[in-house]
């Protein structure tokens, strides 16, 4: 599949915060090692490189920058390769970092100030930062940078924080047709009281190229 035939995303939703996840068929995000490339098929991954090039900016937390190193580009579609936003409390991320290349997007780092950085890495501090940002802050204090539709990509510390806090419009999760058997899993939130209380988000299900099931769930739908 080509295109954003995939992505239901309503013109009309702006901001929008998007949330994506590959998962194993026993919901693991990566092996214990914390190895994750590549769970998913080329589907999965093209669908990723979709997303990316539909947003303004891709955010991930620092224990998915120091596993994986990723550069978050849109290599595998035709676009634009959007800002890239690494949440840092506590000013771990090397500035030999891939997704701090100079490559004309954008690089900002939400940690306290660091000297070490390239000079065109924008390091922004949310202004009622405790080493811990709540997601709606960020999201704010983004908007100001002039970013507003944003791709959550993990890890799951991350995702679920910014899913646990109504943060997020949509959920992309991709499920690969393979078992890990242990390893950390993408989504964890507080178990509701009953069934009949479980977050039940609006979902359109395809089957992507090499295998890959993607459910797109859409919080401003129920189910
Ligand atoms: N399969 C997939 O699609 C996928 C996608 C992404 C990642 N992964 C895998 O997931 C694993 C990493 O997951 P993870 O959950 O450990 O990492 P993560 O979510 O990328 O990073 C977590 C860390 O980011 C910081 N952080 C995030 N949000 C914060 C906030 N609101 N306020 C303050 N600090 C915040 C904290 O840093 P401090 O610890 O410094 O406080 C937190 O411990 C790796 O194995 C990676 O390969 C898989």
């Amino acid at each position: 599949m080509t295109g954003n035939s995939l992505l239901p995303l309503p013109e009309t939703l702006d901001p929008f915060v998007i949330g994506q996840m590959g998962q194993s068929l026993d919901g693991r995000v990566a092996l214990p090692s914390g190895e994750s490339k590549y769970l998913n098929s080329i589907g999965g991954l093209r669908h990723l490189h979709r997303l990316r090039a539909h947003v303004d900016a891709v955010l991930i937390g620092i224990g998915t920058a120091l596993c994986d190193d990723p550069l978050l580009d849109v290599r595998l579609v035709e676009g634009k390769n959007p800002a890239r936003i690494v949440v840092d409390p506590h000013s771990r991320l090397p500035a030999t970092a891939r997704l701090l290349r100079e490559d004309g997007a954008r690089c900002l780092v939400l940690s306290p100030l660091r000297r070490d950085l390239p000079a065109h890495v924008e390091q922004i501090l949310p202004t009622r930062m405790e080493r811990k940002f709540s997601p709606r802050e960020i999201l704010l204090t983004l908007r100001q940078e002039g970013l507003r539709n944003i791709l959550v990509e993990g890890g799951p510390f991350t995702l679920s924080q910014f899913l646990e806090t109504g943060c997020l419009d949509h959920l992309h999760l991709i499920i690969a047709p393979l078992l890990l058997g242990a390893g950390p899993s993408g989504v964890n939130l507080p178990p509701p009281l009953s069934l009949a209380a479980a977050l039940r988000p609006g979902c359109q299900v395809n089957i992507l190229e090499g295998g890959d099931v993607l459910f797109a769930c859409d919080f401003n739908l129920t189910s």
